[in-house]
Parts: structure tokens; C-alpha cells; sequence
């Protein structure tokens, strides 16, 4: 298939996102194609997704059935209003959906976005206190280095510096658990920490200070992806858990990353054994194919809401693509390959192959922390002195022109590759990456 322009002339009018514009525009990395594990550039070469895109095409690329899939919906009916009116696929996604989800779990709220999710779970859960006659309970609690998203809820309850301090006051009522990273006792852990789960009972230091009558819910990643792949010490969601259910606190996972088979389960509530009651996610649940975000809810939380005349709206949100049909088509078609190549379980699979090649790293300069879980891994440098993150982008730049696609977070490289790659690839990917940083400054 020819390709029309594959370098556009000029750079200029786009403001990329978390992007170093600058440096970009001087030096641009293009992809113009991609098809299963591998992106291919303008120059022609073929670069090995380690991060299946920004987490998100958990099935790989160009995938046959998520494309069909989509190309049917789009000729047969591309739109349709989200309030008060459906269509057949969004009905048939939320229920495919809640049948892998925890078993709580059987109502599912759309929307387009991972940030859009948080939104509206935090929504749903001041909303869910006051339904039920408890409006007093308004405050949030969030985790520090927590990653939430971009929108004014999400980075308040965040706890990323760089997110947070350009934008004012953010919203008020809201307080952070600390993080649960922890070198000194945990680094090179191979899956999670044995230290740690006491970092759970900050919330208890929160509690005292708010009074739990102010609180209506906590939320953390389950294992915190972007601010570097923290993994839950071993025993901290289970106390986090507890401690909510004490005091009448809803507890929110933001599964965003975690979700759709990353850590081996469906979604990290299996696979860690703790279930929340609210749940966000994205990403995987198109394998980045069409922006989608779902929000599941306990089914008790859900019917709090079921109450007073029929004609009137229970819950005042939503979007205008809430359930777009061309990205309830992507969801169906990426569900059905998951299903077709069990893929929401192959990182538990390849675990242990995963683990001893990112762990044959250790040894190499500058490298301080290790860790992993199902298929994702991180790499923590020592910062150069003054120079915080450039370590770590100099080998996201090397490794690129190496064929291998990387990201970094700070001086943390991070890896997540789609969940079709071959133990092949696994070699190419920590090859490669070892020969980027021995030669590291
Ligand atoms: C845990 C978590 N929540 C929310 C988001 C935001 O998702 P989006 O970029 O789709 O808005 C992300 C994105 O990386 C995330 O990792």
C-alpha cells in the first residue's frame, strides 16, 4: 500500500502533549504504520513497541478483528445521541464487560478517556454519599505519586509534582496517603515488595485528621504505572480494603494501566485478591484503537442511585461519546481477540521469562532499582547530579534509534509491551536495552 506523505513540511501548528516540543521538532520521531508487536518509521525501519504504545495496545497492532470491526460500525451507524437514546453494541459491551468483571461488579458507566473515567468515578462517589442521605462525606483521598490523569479532579487527587504546580489551588478537600516506594528495603524485588503494608495505615493518620464522616473515597492504581511502575507492597491493598470498610470510605482503583490483562488477570482486583468499589478504566479496553473509558461500580452503588420518579435523570454526567458506537465496535473486537488468543492471561505466562531477562540488568551502570510484574517492568537509573530525567531520556533516544521503543518517567524507564510478544522479542527488547545502557554517561 503506497503512503501519501509520510513527513508533514511543517512541525509548527501542533502543541504536542508531554512532549519536549522543541528538542521533537528538531529531530522528529515518526511512525507512519504499524502492525502487530513493531511500529515502522519514516526512515523505514521497524521499531519494536516495548510499551504497546502509552500502555495501551495491549493486543498489538493493525489486529484483524479490532479492525473489521470497526470498519463494519462505522458504514453501518457511526453515531448515535448517548443521553436518552442506545444503540444495540453498547449494550452488548457493558454486559461482555461486567461478565469479566470482579462479580460485585455489574454496571458499567462510558466514557472516552482514562482521565474522563477518574472524573467520573470521583463524581460517583460524593454523588453516591449524598443519594444515600451521608452528604457530609465530600472529601478525596489520593496517593502520592499517584497518576489520575490531567483533568482538575485527576491531578488532585494526583500526586505528581510536575502535573500539579503550574495550575492553582486545584480542587479544594483533598489529601494524599504517602507513596508506598520504598528502595532502601525493596529494591530488586522480583513481583511485590515484602516490605510496606503499613504505608496503608497513613490513611488512618488521614482519618484522624478529616474525621471519616468527611470522606468519601480513596483512590490509588493498584500498582502505580506512571509515575514510574510502583508495585503494591505485598498485603497494602488488602489493609487499604479494610481500613475503608472501618469507616464507611468507598475505595477507588484505577485500573487504567492495570486493566485488560497487564498484570495477568483481567484486571489487578483478581489478580491481587482485593476488590474495590469503584473501578476506572481505559486504555486496553480498545487496545488504543478509538479513545473509550469504562467506569464499573458495585452493583449497590448503582442502585442507590435507582430511586425517585422514573422520568428524571438519576446521575447528571456523561459525554457526548459516551458508548460511541464506532469504539463500542473496537471494544467488542478487542475483547473478542483477548478471548480468541487468551490474552488477558498471557503475562502470567510469560512472567517468569519476562522477570529473569529484565532482572540479567542489574548489574549494569547506574541502574538502582529493578522490579516487575506480570508484563511490566521497570528500570530506575541514579539521576545525573543537576540533571534529573536526562539520563534516562538520552536512552529512550538511544534506544529508539536502536529499533526499541521505551519510555521514561523522570530517570525510571518503563516497559509494557503488548501482550502478544514472543519470547524472541523479549531477547531483541533487554538486548538491546542492555547495550543502550552500558553505554550511558
Ligand atoms: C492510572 C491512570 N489513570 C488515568 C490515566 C489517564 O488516561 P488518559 O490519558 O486516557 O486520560 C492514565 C494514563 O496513563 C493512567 O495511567
Amino acid at each position: 500500500m503506497s503512503k501519501s506523505i509520510t513527513r508533514p513540511n511543517n512541525l509548527e501548528a501542533f502543541w504536542m502533549p508531554f512532549t519536549a516540543n522543541r528538542q521533537f521538532k528538531q529531530t522528529p520521531r515518526m511512525m507512519v504504520s504499524a502492525k502487530d508487536m513493531h511500529y515502522t518509521t519514516d526512515d523505514g525501519r521497524q521499531v519494536l513497541d516495548g510499551t504497546a504504545g502509552l500502555w495501551c495496545c495491549n493486543a498489538g497492532h493493525a489486529r484483524p478483528k479490532i479492525i473489521e470491526a470497526v470498519q463494519q460500525q462505522v458504514a453501518e451507524l457511526d453515531y448515535a445521541p448517548a443521553f436518552q437514546l442506545g444503540h444495540p453494541k453498547v449494550f452488548e459491551l457493558a454486559s461482555e464487560l461486567v461478565e469479566i468483571a470482579p462479580s460485585s461488579m455489574n454496571h458499567v458507566f462510558f466514557t472516552n478517556s482514562g482521565s474522563e473515567s477518574v472524573e467520573t468515578a470521583l463524581k460517583m462517589a460524593i454523588a453516591y454519599h449524598r443519594v444515600r442521605g451521608d452528604g457530609a462525606r465530600t472529601r478525596l483521598i489520593g496517593r502520592e505519586r499517584g497518576y489520575h490523569g490531567v483533568n482538575f479532579g485527576g491531578i488532585s487527587v494526583g500526586g505528581i509534582v510536575s502535573n500539579r504546580k503550574m495550575f492553582g489551588t486545584l480542587l479544594g478537600g483533598v489529601d494524599h496517603i504517602r507513596h508506598t516506594h520504598d528502595i532502601t528495603r525493596n529494591a530488586f524485588t522480583k513481583g511485590l515488595p515484602e516490605h510496606g503494608a503499613e504505608f496503608a495505615d497513613d490513611l488512618e493518620r488521614l482519618i484522624a485528621l478529616h474525621d471519616a464522616s468527611t470522606i468519601a473515597a480513596v483512590i490509588v492504581e493498584p500498582m502505580a504505572g506512571s509515575t514510574g511502575v510502583l508495585m503494591p507492597p505485598k498485603g497494602y491493598l488488602q489493609r487499604l480494603r479494610d481500613i475503608c470498610d472501618q469507616y464507611g470510605i468507598l475505595l477507588i482503583f484505577d485500573e487504567v494501566i492495570t486493566g485488560f490483562g497487564r498484570m495477568g488477570g483481567a484486571f489487578s482486583a483478581d489478580v491481587f485478591g482485593v476488590v474495590p468499589d469503584i473501578m476506572t478504566t481505559a486504555k486496553g479496553l480498545t487496545s488504543g484503537v478509538i479513545p473509550m473509558g469504562a467506569v464499573f461500580v458495585r452493583d449497590d452503588i448503582h442502585d442507590a442511585f435507582m430511586t425517585g420518579p422514573e422520568h428524571l435523570i438519576e446521575f447528571f454526567h456523561g459525554y457526548t461519546y459516551s458508548g460511541n458506537p464506532v469504539a463500542c465496535a473496537a471494544a467488542l473486537g478487542t475483547l473478542a481477540t483477548y478471548r480468541e488468543e487468551g490474552l488477558l492471561t498471557r503475562a502470567a505466562e510469560l512472567a517468569g521469562y519476562w522477570e529473569d531477562a529484565l532482572h540479567s540488568l542489574r548489574d549494569l551502570p547506574h541502574v538502582i532499582d529493578i522490579r516487575n510484574y506480570g508484563l511490566i517492568g521497570a528500570i530506575e537509573l541514579e539521576p545525573i547530579a543537576g540533571e534529573p530525567t536526562k539520563r534516562a531520556f538520552t536512552a529512550f533516544l538511544n534506544a529508539f534509534e536502536n529499533d526499541l521503543l521505551i519510555r521514561t518517567t523522570g530517570d525510571i524507564i518503563a516497559l509494557s509491551p503488548p501482550l502478544i510478544i514472543s519470547k524472541e522479542e523479549i531477547d531483541f527488547l533487554f538486548d538491546t536495552l542492555g547495550r543502550v545502557l552500558k553505554k550511558l554517561d
